[in-house]
């Protein structure tokens, strides 16, 4: 201050002088004011001499990377500076970052986008765009890097591809789910369903190995379906396994949920043996559950050491569940075929029987009728007395024929029920039975005729049942209507125990009731009576 007063002191003494002051002040004031345009700057700004020592830098570019500008000035951009082109590529020097080519080239240098680690240890996406300074004769002695922070708008793009990229994951596995849900639901056998399933769950996850197993009784597992990359050993179709010890498989046995092993390296037992001498390293496992019982399991597993993505278990878990819906279908079908089966063997055999009691009943009993008449005819004559005893034996045969064909009426469909419903034609069936039995309701309206049929060969077969195996002193039969259902109920006070595996009748009710959507349970404790119960929906 004192200087600048003296030397305005000598310009006011001498003009030349005092101009060349003047056009001092005026470049000094030109340079603040650039300097101040500088430091305010968004822009970060470094500047380096020819040796490329860092000779000066604006507020911002202190900010940026993180070091005051004593810090910066007279050092070399590799002492200060550390960081990367990419994410996760090599690192690359701080002379490189700010442009070195520039000092011997000449040229501007094309920008580029760095990741600095600050001396704090704190990350910056930074973009840099460095150009040379150069002297009269074109000769490099600078250059000028200008930098910003690209951090935020970096993370965006970040977070916006890795959303991409889930979006794609998910649209993906929804299509998978639906490549086999379409299988499933074409009543593919479970095998091909085990087949798709672990090659696409091997495929989303990323793992080189999937398989379906089931779970057998004393704690074994079989086999039922697997995929593996080519050339990688594994569990072949169709082995069983021993799960004692420690396994995904042992853990989803034990908890019936969805389980993980990150580590197989400790695990005792010989499944986990078995997998560490193959090579795999992790596994995680979601239940297959059928009809409410845990069946199997759904396994996916790694050679990898980062062992299996988090979340693996919830993908895996909506897979297990195609899987189950797969076995109910092909059970369902094949009840389904089994009783058809029983069906069309029921009629079989009625036909039969009936064939069988034509044959040696009525027509046996109308063939030796034709054969009496002709010896009636042939005696008329002769021993007239003769031939009207072989006359009324003859309509004593005509009337037992007549009988046992009713009777074989009355069991084809009898015709009270037909004409009368149910009321009179249980009225009937009580008072043939050989039994008392006790008819508490029967519905006075007509209901559906398969309903009406099921209910009385089921109050039929029941009360011949009794009959035949209870030893009981009495029957009570209802028929209830009851909220779009009939109750169908038949209780005896006999010895109990009927099994419906032993014999074909229960089976066939059991069918003839499920034929129309409804349901037979038999209750009978050994000792405490049979009490059969039918549920048929009406309509
Ligand atoms: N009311 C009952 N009381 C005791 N045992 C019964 C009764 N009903 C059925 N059972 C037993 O259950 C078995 C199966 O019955 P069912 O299927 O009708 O076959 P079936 O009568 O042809 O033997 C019978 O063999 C019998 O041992
Ligand atoms: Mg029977």
């Amino acid at each position: 201050m004192k200087k600048r007063a003296t030397s305005f002191h000598a310009a006011a003494c001498d003009p030349v002088t005092a101009e060349r002051a003047r056009a001092d002040e005026a470049l000094r004031a030109n340079e603040e004011r650039l300097r101040s345009v500088v430091q305010s700057m968004a822009e970060g700004l470094i500047v380096r001499d020819a040796q490329g020592i860092i000779t000066d830098c604006n507020a911002a570019a202190e900010e940026i990377v993180g070091l005051g500008r004593d810090r910066l000035r007279g050092r070399r951009p590799e002492d200060v500076l550390t960081g990367a082109l990419d994410a996760d590529a090599q690192p690359v020097s701080g002379g490189r970052l700010l442009g070195d080519e520039a000092l011997t080239t000449g040229d501007p240098q094309p920008p580029l986008t760095a990741r600095l680690t600050r001396p704090d240890g704190t990350p910056a996406w930074v973009w840099i765009s460095s150009a040379p300074v150069l002297d009269a004769g074109g000769r490099p002695e600078g250059v000028v890097s200008t930098m910003s922070d690209v951090t935020q708008s970096r993370e965006a793009e970040q977070r916006l591809v890795a959303s991409e990229l889930a979006t794609r994951a998910l649209a993906d596995e929804q299509a998978a789910l639906r490549r086999i849900a379409t299988l499933v639901a074409s009543e593919a056998p479970p095998s091909a369903v085990f087949e798709q399933v672990t090659a696409e769950v091997a495929r989303l996850l990323h793992v080189p190995s999937a398989s379906v197993l089931r779970y057998e009784t004393d704690l074994r597992a079989t086999v039922v379906g697997s995929w593996r990359d080519a050339g990688l050993a594994g569990l072949p179709l169709g082995s069983s396994l021993d799960l004692a010890g420690d396994s995904v498989v042992t853990r989803v046995y034990r908890s019936g949920n969805a389980e993980r092993i990150d580590d197989y390296s400790g695990a005792p037992g010989p499944l986990a043996e078995h997998l560490r001498a193959l090579g795999y390293r992790s596994s995680v496992a979601a239940p297959v559950s059928v009809g409410g019982r845990l069946w199997g399991v759904l396994v996916a597993s790694t050679t990898e050491s980062e062992g299996m993505a988090t979340g693996s278990e919830r993908r895996l878990g909506d897979f297990a569940e195609l899987v189950a819906q797969a076995l109910s279908n092909a059970d369902a079908y094949d009840k389904l075929a089994g009783s058809r089966a029983r069906i069309v063997e029921a009629g079989d055999s009625e036909r039969r029987r009936l064939e069988r009691n034509l044959h040696d009943g009525a027509q046996q009993r109308l063939v030796s009728l034709a054969l009496q008449l002709r010896m009636v005819e042939g005696g008329l004559e002769a021993n007239p007395d003769r031939a009207r005893q072989d006359l009324t034996a003859a309509r004593e045969q005509l009337g037992h024929a007549l009988e046992e064909l009713r009777e074989l009426a009355r069991g084809i469909h009898p015709a009270i029920l037909t004409d009368g419903g149910l009321a009179p034609a249980l009225s009937a069936l009580a008072h043939r039975a050989p039994l008392p039995v006790e008819i508490d309701d029967v519905p006075d309206e007509r209901l559906p005729e398969p309903v009406e049929a099921a209910a009385y060969y089921l109050i039929a077969e029941a009360i011949t049942n009794v009959a035949k195996h209870a030893h009981a002193s009495h029957v009570a039969v209802s028929v209830l209507r009851d909220n779009g259902r009939v109750l169908v109920s038949v209780a005896d006070d006999g010895v109990g125990g009927a099994d419906p595996g032993a014999g074909s009748g229960l089976h066939g009710l059991a069918d003839r009731v499920e034929a129309l959507h409804g349901h037979l349970h038999v209750d009978s404790p050994p000792g405490g009576g049979t009490r059969l119960e039918a549920r048929i929906p009406i309509g």
